[in-house]
């Protein structure tokens, strides 16, 4: 059967990291994969040509799609746009209209790209944590929230970070799963001491581990987590943690790994159905340079490959492609070291390609 993959360029480098993802999937298309691509609009792209960041014909698009690809979203040229018109609300849109609770997003040190983190490379080396991030609940989308203005004319911001039991549960579930299908260690960070919704979260976790005896379960508070991550990352295997912890921590354990333009990520549903995104934004900084690193892109081709379309053997492809280009000293700025060589976009892209 023929699996529908929506592409969602997006905004500012997203629409050049994914043109080499397209080159990707033509190729293994080539080669006998049953895909059918298609294009749609999301974030200010979508706002400049329907006025809206994810038009009601997206979600269909991605509602009737097999996986999602997406490049990123958002620019300076929209922030002073109304929120709800903000190209981000795209994005935020997508996981909770398709319900893409779960967030994957691994951290993997790539040998050949040790001395590319500002990290020592004894501290980094064997790097392979998986960060599980809820993305449709906490903070981001809890209510009530707003700006309003006091009886004394001050004005007061609110957000409320709140989960329930079954949200907590589900997230915990799919944590506890994949743990058990790596090293066996699963942390929960949370911040139990000061904000009781998180002691909630500690609770359900500790009620969940009676049912996963072949995984160890483990808490730290987020501060701390932080902190570990930059003073011994290899004491983790999978970490899992609410919203907006995990947006926080997915950002500095990409720089372990040398650059945040290496990380993929999955947002799955409860049916594993996915969107597939790089964790770093739309670089707006670069837009339009053809130097954008586009492996987190092809990474996370990868990770729909394996996570959606059950094409286990094409994912490792992928991945093997990405390894050979490393090899062959190919490096985007991002990943290069002082007065190493650099090659743009579109020649990274050309060059995954070939490895194929
Ligand atoms: C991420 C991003 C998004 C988030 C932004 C663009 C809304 O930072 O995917 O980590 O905060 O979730
Ligand atoms: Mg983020």
């Amino acid at each position: 059967m023929t699996r529908k993959i929506l592409i969602l360029p997006g905004d500012g480098i997203g629409p050049e990291i994914v043109a080499e993802a397209v080159k990707v999937l033509d190729r293994l298309k080539a080669d006998g994969l049953d895909i059918e691509l298609e294009q749609g609009l999301v974030g200010g792209a979508a706002y400049d040509a329907m006025g809206h960041p994810l038009p009601e014909e997206t979600l269909a698009q991605a509602r009737a799609a097999d996986a999602v690809l997406l490049g990123a979203v958002g620019g300076p040229r929209y922030e002073a746009l109304e929120r709800s018109l903000r190209p981000e609300q795209g994005l935020l849109g997508l996981r909770a209209g398709l319900g893409l609770f779960s967030n994957l997003r691994p951290a993997i040190l790539y040998p050949q790209l040790a001395d590319a983190s500002t990290l020592k490379p004894e501290v980094v080396s064997g790097l392979d944590i998986l960060i599980v991030r809820e993305l449709t609940g906490g903070i981001y989308f809890g209510q009530p929230r707003g700006v309003r203005t006091l009886d004394n004319g001050e004005k007061e911001g609110f957000n409320t970070l709140v989960y329930r039991e079954s949200e907590i549960e589900r997230i915990g579930r799919s944590a506890f799963e994949i743990a058990r299908k790596r090293g066996g260690r699963l942390c929960s960070v949370d911040k139990a001491n000061v904000l009781e919704v998180t002691e909630l979260w500690r609770q359900v976790m500790v009620r969940l581990a009676g049912e996963y005896p072949d995984v160890e379960l483990s808490h730290m508070y987020v501060d701390n987590a932080a902190m570990q991550l930059v003073r011994a990352p290899r004491q983790f295997d999978v970490m899992v943690t609410t919203n907006m912890f995990g947006d926080i921590l997915s950002d500095a354990a990409a720089m372990l790994t040398g650059s945040i333009g290496m990380l993929p990520s999955a947002s799955l549903d409860a049916a594993g159905k996915g969107m597939y995104e790089p964790i770093h934004g739309s670089a707006p900084d670069i837009a339009g340079q053809g130097v954008a690193n586009p492996l987190a892109t092809l990474l996370s081709v990868a990770m729909m490959l394996r996570y959606s379309l059950d094409e286990p053997a094409a994912a490792d492809r992928i991945e093997a492609a990405v390894g050979r280009v490393l090899d062959q000293g190919l490096r985007t700025p991002d990943i290069a070291a002082e007065g190493q060589p650099t090659v743009g976009t579109a020649e990274m892209g050309d060059a995954v390609v070939a490895a194929l």
